[in-house]
């Protein structure tokens, strides 16, 4: 027990094995269960992979019919929650009011407490992914002032999050399916990503047999960082600065460049595990110039974007680093296509993740993994003698 290896920031350390997600950083390959993330975002809807990352095949139409009837019965949101939207000031970050409602739906399933209640596992995932997009919208209508909007269980998963989120009580709201299909890809893109940050959060909490609402709202507050998934809200606050500077990408090149001395950082871009590309980031580029033309948005930081992009790739400093666009770059052009405001990207993101945080927390509790607990290297002062008050 004396000897500790250091590695900070866990960047050589593997924390436990994990048979969900496939990841190689050098070739650009990523795999949910075997299964490519190329092929899903083509071909699957985000609940088949939602169900293929926590149970561990695709389902049967049989198997997929009750965990969607299951998920629908239960987006209802308890009143009670609700009234705690009332307290947050009405400019509070909607991840904030997240992260504070998931860890508020431990209380209103007390069986959880104190590691109890695991039988009732499969019903705890099938409140989170049902009620995850019900919170999220309210957080979204409470900052605008408006009336929330009620789930509709007539409508699937991905129509049912539109229609809480834009529908009025003043006008009609239609789900548009090129919306519908973008976002489908967007949330299957995010599902999972192996050891991340937020994911190594819910498994290290986990680990303490903490409930599953308490461990995934601590995911959802790792995820906020810039470094982490709040990258795709800086992304777009950024891709806007430069075009209010005058369209300069490489002012922002050479900031960056410099990041040591100016602390600004290209969001969006670089990986810890990539350093080839990302092969989210390659799928999001396209679907953000199909989404926008098929939508006829015309958005000038797209542009901007492309601009950078390049710019970047052929500057000794990033591809000497092998940095390269991640899966925040683009994403948040897409989102704006499609109407979601800024302060919603990285809760769009939380979404996404959901079923990952759920597949590797229930992967932790079966494996009965330990509890996760670093060790460190004392740095600070030797024995000393205690002086009271009166002689420091
Ligand atoms: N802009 C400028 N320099 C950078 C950047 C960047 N975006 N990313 C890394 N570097 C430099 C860094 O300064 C360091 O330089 P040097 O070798 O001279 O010290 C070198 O590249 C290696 O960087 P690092 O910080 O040691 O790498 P890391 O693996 O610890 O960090 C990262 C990975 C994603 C946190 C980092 O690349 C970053 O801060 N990127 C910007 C934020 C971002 O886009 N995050 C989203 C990540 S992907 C999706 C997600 O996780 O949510």
């Amino acid at each position: 027990t004396g000897y500790v290896t250091l590695d900070r920031g866990y960047k050589n350390t593997g924390a436990t094995k994990s048979a969900i997600t496939f990841l190689d950083g050098e070739l650009g390959i990523l795999q949910y269960r075997g299964y490519s993330i190329e092929d899903l975002a083509a071909k699957a809807s985000f609940l088949e992979v939602a169900y293929l990352l926590i149970y561990g095949e695709l389902p049967t139409q049989e198997e997929f019919s009750t965990f969607e009837t299951a998920i629908r019965r239960h987006t209802l949101v308890n009143e009670d929650m609700r009234k705690i939207f009332d307290g947050f000031p009405v400019k509070a970050h909607p991840m904030g009011v997240l992260s504070s409602l998931v860890s508020a739906m431990s209380a209103f399933y007390p069986d959880l407490e104190s590691g109890k209640g695991e039988d009732q596992t499969d019903a705890h995932i099938i409140r989170l992914l049902a009620k995850l997009p019900t919170i999220a919208t309210w957080s979204y209508k409470r900052s605008l002032g408006h009336p929330v909007n009620y789930p509709k269980n007539n409508l699937d998963y991905i129509p049912n999050f539109l229609n809480m989120m834009f529908s009025l009580p003043v006008e009609d709201y239609t789900v548009d399916p090129v919306v519908a299909e973008a976002l489908n890809v967007l949330l299957i893109l995010h599902a999972d990503h192996e050891q991340n940050c937020s994911t190594s959060t819910v498994r290290l909490v986990g680990s303490s047999q903490a409930n599953i609402y308490s461990s995934i709202s601590s995911g959802i507050s790792a995820l906020w960082g810039p470094l982490h998934g709040g990258a795709n809200q800086e992304v777009i606050e950024m891709l806007e600065d430069i075009k209010a500077d005058g369209g300069d990408v490489s002012k922002y090149i050479d900031m960056a460049k410099n990041a040591k001395t100016t602390g600004f950082r290209l969001f969006g871009f670089g990986h810890r595990v990539y350093k080839n590309f990302d092969p989210r980031a390659k799928i999001i580029k396209k679907a953000a110039d199909d989404v926008l033309s098929k939508l006829g948005v015309n958005d000038p930081i797209l542009e901007i974007a492309k601009g950078l992009e390049e710019a970047a790739l052929n500057d000794e400093y990033f591809v000497s680093r092998k940095l390269y666009p991640n899966v925040d770059f683009y994403s948040g052009i897409i989102y704006r296509a499609l109407g979601i405001p800024t302060n919603m990207f990285t809760v769009m993101f939380a979404i996404g993740r959901l079923p990952g945080w759920i597949a590797q927390w229930k992967e932790m509790r079966e494996q009965k993994e330990p509890i996760g607990r670093p060790r460190q290297i004392y740095t600070g002062a030797t024995l000393r003698e205690f002086k009271s008050i009166d002689k420091r």
